[in-house]
């Protein structure tokens, strides 16, 4: 049987001959797990039927008749966009201001980005700005680009400090940890506010679009009134695309409605390239930015709806995004493994890393249709407490909100980028163990239950996550 089919055979198992009582089978399969003996059925299979071996791959399932589409996308994904005016007409409008070239050269691999090395490396983290009243800076607007076309000058250039730290854990354990400071030369005005972020991983995106906004909105507890310490925020953002207020899902405070909202935002912020969708030439160049809002565009009213990237483009790419598959997991039977997924429940992890979502049936949509999916993410805001912080609010996440981040595929960091692998919303954390230990906030006790535990246990904690 090809996998695909054996999929199709297990969902059918799963749901069973009567479809009349789907809520019941959907709150019986996404229950928490109880038994750590045994793996749980279909648990190895992340992403359900659109499973795959690696990084980078389109969904098992995606039908034959689509994935010329997904090679378009993913074409359009790496390719370098340059500066406008030149005869090939379709690739130009860079710019004025941008951060890369292309969507890949900050999500290599479809991996996650790092923190740069250098101010000349492009490695996929951005500085977002605000002025101290919360509203676009007024000279260099949403975000700091470090990069702009011939004749225009860029906002700045971004390196780093880091702030170290140490922390000592049960049996002797020393971990060090830093944090990043940003630097910027020229210097920005004070009372700007910053927040540092690198690109995520960009895998199973689709299935998380896809998932019912009531179950989100379901586990939300903005006041926390079951008194368990942890509330969960649901954030709520303008969709360009959809013209509505509504659920924001993606960037790491929830600011993105759906992928086309965000994949045309960073065509417009981190690429300066217009669509429909943000039709502004110039991208995040400011009022104040006279050289950027003077030079050449790439927009040609014959031509792509009269702007950069037209709205084809754009939906090729979101399609390409929407429809990565997720990798299977590894060794989800090795007894060390299932005593960490043990000593990931017992340490309150679950309440935020939801493990399990059933996505709603769709006809209209049959690959993402009725999918039993692991993302380990409940999708909502949480605060992570001061050592997190930003001090930047982003719509109605506070600047210590971060949307729990999905773990599904993060053993496989370093196999999908190719550089060693660094973690949280600003890259600061060097393992995984370090990750866990930034927790604060209302993810303080787990993190703590994680610092008290024998080594022994926390290694398997470790050989867990490694494994997703
Ligand atoms: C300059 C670097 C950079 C470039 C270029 C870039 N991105 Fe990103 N991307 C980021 C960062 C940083 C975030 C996190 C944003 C946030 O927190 O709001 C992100 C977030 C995303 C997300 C949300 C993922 C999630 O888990 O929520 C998607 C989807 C995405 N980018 C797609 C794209 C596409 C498509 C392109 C090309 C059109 C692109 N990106 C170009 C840096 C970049
Ligand atoms: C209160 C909610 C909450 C709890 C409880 C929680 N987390 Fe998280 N976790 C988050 C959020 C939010 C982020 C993103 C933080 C950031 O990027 O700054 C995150 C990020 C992570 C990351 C880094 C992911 C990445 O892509 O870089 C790991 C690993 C992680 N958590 C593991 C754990 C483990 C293990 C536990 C249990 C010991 C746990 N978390 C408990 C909310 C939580």
């Amino acid at each position: 049987m090809t996998t695909l089919l054996k999929s199709c055979v297990a969902l059918l198992a799963l749901v069973g001959p009567a479809l009349a009582d789907d809520a019941a089978r959907v709150a019986a399969v996404t229950a928490w797990a109880a038994d750590f003996t045994a793996p749980e059925p279909f648990e190895a299979r992340p992403a359900g039927a659109a499973t795959v071996a690696q990084f980078a791959e389109p969904a098992a399932n995606l039908p034959l008749t689509r994935r010329m589409d997904f090679t378009l996308g993913e074409a359009l994904f790496e390719k370098l966009w340059v500066a406008a005016p030149t005869a090939t007409r379709a690739s130009d409008g860079l710019g004025p201001l941008f951060n890369a070239r292309s969507c890949a050269g900050c999500h290599p691999g479809d991996g996650r980005g790092r923190p740069p090395q250098s101010a000349a490396e492009i490695s996929g983290m951005v500085l977002k700005l605000s002025g101290a009243d919360g509203a676009p800076h007024p000279v260099h607007g949403s975000q700091l680009q470090d990069r702009a076309v011939p004749g225009v000058p860029a906002e700045g250039a971004l390196t780093l400090a880091w702030e170290e730290d140490t922390v000592e854990l049960a049996g002797g354990e020393v971990v060090h940890l830093r944090r990043p400071l940003a630097r910027v030369t020229p210097e920005l005005t004070p009372g700007t506010q910053t927040s540092l972020r690198v690109a995520p991983q960009l895998i199973g995106l689709g299935l998380l679009e896809a998932v019912a906004e009531a179950d989100i909105l379901a586990q939300a507890d903005p006041d926390d009134a079951d008194g368990d310490g942890i509330s969960g925020r649901a954030a709520r953002v303008w969709s360009p695309a959809a013209g509505v207020v509504t659920l924001g899902r993606f960037g790491h405070k929830a600011g993105a409605a759906s992928l086309r909202d965000m994949a045309a935002a960073a065509f417009s912020t981190d690429m300066g390239l217009s669509t429909p969708l943000f039709p502004d030439p110039a991208g995040d160049c400011t009022a104040a930015q006279t050289a950027c809002r003077a030079a050449p565009t790439g927009e040609d009213a014959g031509l792509r709806d009269g702007r950069e990237v037209s709205g084809d483009t754009l939906d090729l790419v979101a399609f390409y995004v929407e429809n990565l598959g997720v990798p299977a997991r590894r060794k989800v039977a090795d007894p060390q493994v299932l005593a960490g997924k043990e000593a990931f429940y017992a340490a309150g992890c679950p309440a935020c890393h939801r493990p399990k979502f059933v996505t709603p049936r769709n006809p209209d949509d049959p690959a993402r249709s009725f999918q039993l999916i692991w993302p380990y993410s409940d999708l909502l805001l949480h605060d992570m407490g001061p050592g997190l912080a930003d001090d930047r609010a982003e719509g109605l996440a506070s600047g210590r909100e971060w949307r729990t981040a999905p773990l599904w595929g993060i053993g496989l960091t370093e196999a999908a980028t190719g550089h060693p692998a660094t973690y949280l919303h600003d890259g600061r954390a060097r393992s995984l163990l370090e990750a866990i230990l930034w927790h604060g906030g209302e993810a303080a006790p787990a993190r703590d239950r994680v610092a008290q535990m024998a080594p022994e246990t926390r290694a398997a904690l470790i050989a867990y996550l490694e494994s997703l």
